[in-house]
């Protein structure tokens, strides 16, 4: 976007008013430079030890982590610089959810996914995990059933077992290495007891983005038998390959009576230390009452600042970075498939068509789990994600999460590459 583009943005955005005198300059001035240079530097290995990060808090022994799904890359200048100005003002009192942040979201969902929303329908998430648990806590009794498909995100699953419902398997189909929904299985499955399914929209571990065909197939039979349908959308802005993402109250009219999207800039824009960077879209004006005054009555509904701010800066018109990362991704994705698929380790990546999360079948190895685990933790000294996690079939998986300077890729792949080559054993 040219300068006068982003000082519009600024404005739209309610920043101006936010930012103390001086620092709309140095906001514009980081933006001026990276118009000039028209680009972004993801090759800088940042030093992460020391900062409490989780994922590096895991390699104590030299290990390479690309495991938990946060980048190791710089967050967006922009965003930095919005929130350090804030920051540095002198009062920083108790805030209000401004009309900037939900105008912010409205124009993101119409401009970037092409889906139009009431502002009504909008209201801040105290993070996606979190509110999801909300969700499970006010539309569901202990011992009902909230149906997963597996493989997938393992939270869903951790959470709505620790506060008391069932998690109830409908585990997706693997054919021909392609993933899809088993629709008569799940028609199959559900009960009375049966009150929610939770999509992974797009899926995380296995980086799948669903079709209009898919989501409102399910949206029907949810609608049929009364289930509100959770669906998890934090990854996407992260569509891959010029592909769309799809919110799914948007398909249909079922989908927009039974859904529930929870989402956010966490991981577009690298925020996931900020917490509570999120937001729910509930079209269908009972569910969004009855879930807006759980929230208010457990006191969820007031986002800090630095949320705020770091939602309205990342859901700007300036997409140049996000874009900008899209293609370092994809260029990383193409590389670790280009790396398994000529190196003849008995392993196969899946290519994502959403996120920096690569899905590797790992099965014609016949390792057991663990020993596949420890190969790669302590042989070839990287940590990735154990797809066994995941849930049923993810057994025989890996998932590595490749938001990371190439650099430590190339030398990731050089390590498995040693591990691996010609000894399977
Ligand atoms: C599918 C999915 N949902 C939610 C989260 C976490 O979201 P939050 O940090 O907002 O709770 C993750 C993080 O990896 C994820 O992959």
């Amino acid at each position: 976007m040219e300068r006068r583009g982003f000082i519009k943005t600024l404005t739209s955005a309610g920043l101006t008013t936010l930012l103390p005198a001086g620092s709309l300059s140095m906001a514009i001035s980081a933006c001026a430079s990276k118009n000039q240079t028209a680009e972004f530097d993801f090759d800088t290995v940042f030093d992460r030890s020391g900062t409490w990060s989780i994922k590096y808090g895991r390699a104590t022994n030299g290990e390479i982590p690309m495991w938990i799904a946060d980048m190791d890359f710089a967050t967006d200048p922009y965003v930095k610089a919005a929130l350090s100005a804030r920051i540095d003002k002198d009062v920083l009192g108790y805030t209000t959810t401004p009309p900037e942040f939900i105008d912010a979201i409205a124009h993101w969902m119409e401009h970037y996914h092409s889906y139009q929303v009431d502002r009504e329908w909008i209201s801040y998430a105290p993070g996606v995990i979190t509110a999801m648990n909300q969700a499970y806590l006010a539309f569901t009794n202990p011992g009902d059933k909230i149906i997963v498909q597996p493989p997938v995100y393992d939270h869903f699953k951790l959470y709505i077992e620790r506060l008391g419902r069932i998690a109830v398997d409908n585990s997706m189909i693997l054919e021909n290495g392609q993933y899809r929904m088993d629709f008569e299985g799940l028609e199959r499955l559900i009960d009375h007891k049966t009150k929610m399914l939770v999509l992974c929209n797009p899926n995380n571990p296995c980086g799948i983005h669903w079709d209009r065909e898919t989501l409102a197939q399910l949206a029907d039979i949810c609608e049929r038998h009364g289930i509100i349908v959770i669906s998890d959308e934090i990854h996407s802005d992260l569509t891959l390959y010029g592909v769309r993402h799809l919110p799914f109250c948007s398909v249909s009219e079922s989908a927009a009576k039974v859904g529930m999207i929870f989402s956010g800039p966490t991981k577009s824009f690298n925020l996931a230390g900020l917490t509570g960077t999120a937001f729910c879209i509930i079209p269908d004006q009972a569910k969004r009452n009855q879930y807006v005054s759980w929230l208010k009555n457990c006191k969820l509904e007031e986002p800090s600042i630095p949320t705020l701010l770091a939602v309205i800066a990342s859901y700007r018109d300036d997409t140049r970075w996000l874009e900008a990362l899209k293609r370092y991704i994809e260029d990383n994705v193409e590389r670790v498939v280009d790396f398994f698929s000529t190196n003849k380790l008995g392993m196969t990546a899946h290519r994502p068509s959403t996120s920096f999360l690569v899905w590797i079948d790992c099965r014609s190895l016949g390792m057991p789990q663990d020993q596949l685990m420890a190969r790669f933790k302590d042989g070839a000294k990287i940590i990735l994600s154990n797809g066994a996690s995941y849930g049923p079939g993810g057994e025989g998986f890996v998932r590595m999460n490749v938001g990371c300077p190439r650099s430590t890729l190339n030398q990731a792949l050089e390590r498995i590459a040693r591990e691996f080559g010609g000894n399977n054993s």
